[in-house]
């Protein structure tokens, strides 16, 4: 090699250290939380971050929203499980991996969301990829439609799918119907959309975007992550709370949120399932969940079925936190949902306020940054549960209030 060639040689170390460097800049560096939670007393943990020891907190981001990783039924399920077949599934679900956990799950998602059949995947985020990019595949010259605050996963499946895209404003129905209008009628159709929007705590006009879609002949995609557990009659999200859950084509959830474990799901008709089990990549070709998994989360959806009362706990919560919040004049982004975010507007001043949270008040709470959000839209995102006491509430809103003080950050509007 001459030293012309040696020259034009990538630096790939420079390259990688430019990039973490650009983040470090923007104020967006990501730290994790080094923690362990306290099983049977959430929201207590220990955390391990630049301490001597385990320092105790109360967690106050986690989309465990309803405690159900902790339940005694939850843990005694799983339990059970691993001492009876073993850790893992053993292989995909098709060689090997396909267990009467798994089976049993399926049909409990299905009646969940009164649907013909559902299928599982590792998380939620596959199951989001791995259906949008199948099934625009399955579709000629179909066209997605799909809500700006649509999650990263959903994304990923509409540009994997290498279909047409066309972004509509946030739940505007307008705009929807302007773009649905201004394609060919004869071309496939697909709305994808979320219920509950998890960074802003609104919800989406579900029973409108299904009328817009029968009027144009379009299916429904419809992501209930940030609702399935926790709303409806049996924790089918708010498509079962609206009565809408028929119309909708596709709906799909997480096992890792409200139901406390992990994975995630679709539900749809036999023939979509068939569609998606038969040709998504990320169904196909990956080991199934672990059945101590599946166990652990077919426990926390029979429980929700039959029971309102952790439901109930969390909204009385997220009110009774929102008014905490809005009368001591911190800026809380009011919703009709169980997320309470604090909007700051800067990455350095939301990642400072954590520090000081944590360092001093021993309360942990997630800065959310871009991508997660747009940029100057940075904020701390509350997650109150059935076990985040009236008096946990006042002690963290006093402590915000002093920290907005010492930084001079702006109040309400
Ligand atoms: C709207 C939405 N969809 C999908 C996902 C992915 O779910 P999971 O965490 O199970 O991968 C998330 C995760 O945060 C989400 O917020």
């Amino acid at each position: 090699m001459n030293s012309e060639s040696m020259d034009v040689r990538v630096d790939y170390s420079r390259v990688f250290t430019q990039a973490i460097d650009r983040l470090h800049a923007e104020g967006r560096y990501r730290v994790f939380i080094d923690i362990l939670r306290n099983k049977g007393s959430f929201p207590n943990a220990r955390c391990f971050a630049g301490h001597n020891g385990p320092k105790p907190i109360t967690v106050w981001c986690s989309n465990d929203y309803l405690a159900m990783g902790q339940h005694p039924k939850v843990i005694a399920a799983m339990e059970e499980a691993l001492h009876d077949v073993g850790a893992g599934s053993g292989g995909t679900r098709n060689i090997g991996g396909n267990t009467h956990y798994h089976v049993d799950l399926e049909g409990e998602l299905a009646d969940l969301h009164d649907k013909e059949a559902a299928l599982l995947f590792t998380s939620g985020y596959v199951s989001n990829e791995a259906t949008l990019a199948t099934l625009a595949k399955i579709l000629p010259g179909c066209v997605i439609f799909s809500d700006e605050l649509n999650h990263a996963s959903m994304i990923a499946g509409i540009r994997n799918s290498g279909c047409e895209k066309r972004v509509f404003r946030h739940n505007d129905l307008a705009h929807l119907e302007a773009l649905l209008a201004a394609e060919d009628p004869s071309v496939p159709k697909l709305i994808a959309f979320e219920s509950v929007y998890s960074m802003e705590g609104d919800v989406a006009p579900i029973a409108a975007i299904c009328d817009l879609a029968d009027r144009y002949n379009a299916l429904t995609y419809l992501d209930e992550v940030h609702a399935v557990g926790m709303y409806g009659a049996r924790g089918g999200g708010i498509s079962e709370r609206e009565g809408v859950a028929d119309r909708l084509t596709i709906i799909e959830g997480t096992l890792g949120k409200a139901f406390g474990v992990m994975g995630g799901y679709i539900a749809a008709s036999r023939t979509i399932i068939d569609v998606i089990r038969s040709y998504a990549p990320g169904f196909i070709f990956t080991t199934s969940l672990s059945p101590v998994l599946v166990a652990g989360v077919l426990a926390s959806v029979r429980h929700l079925k039959g029971s309102s009362a952790e439901r109930e706990g969390q909204q009385a919560s997220a009110a009774l936190l929102k008014g905490m919040f809005a009368e001591a004049g911190l800026p809380v982004m009011i919703g009709d949902t169980h997320i309470v975010p604090l909007m700051v507007g800067d990455p350095v001043k939301a990642k400072k306020i954590s520090d000081v949270l944590l360092a001093e008040y021993g309360v942990y709470v997630q800065p959310i940054n871009y991508p997660t959000v747009p940029r100057g839209t940075e904020r701390l995102r509350f997650t109150p549960g059935p076990a985040h006491t009236p008096a946990m509430m006042r002690e963290l809103t006093d402590a915000l209030v002093e920290i907005w003080g010492r930084l001079a950050l702006r109040k309400a509007a």
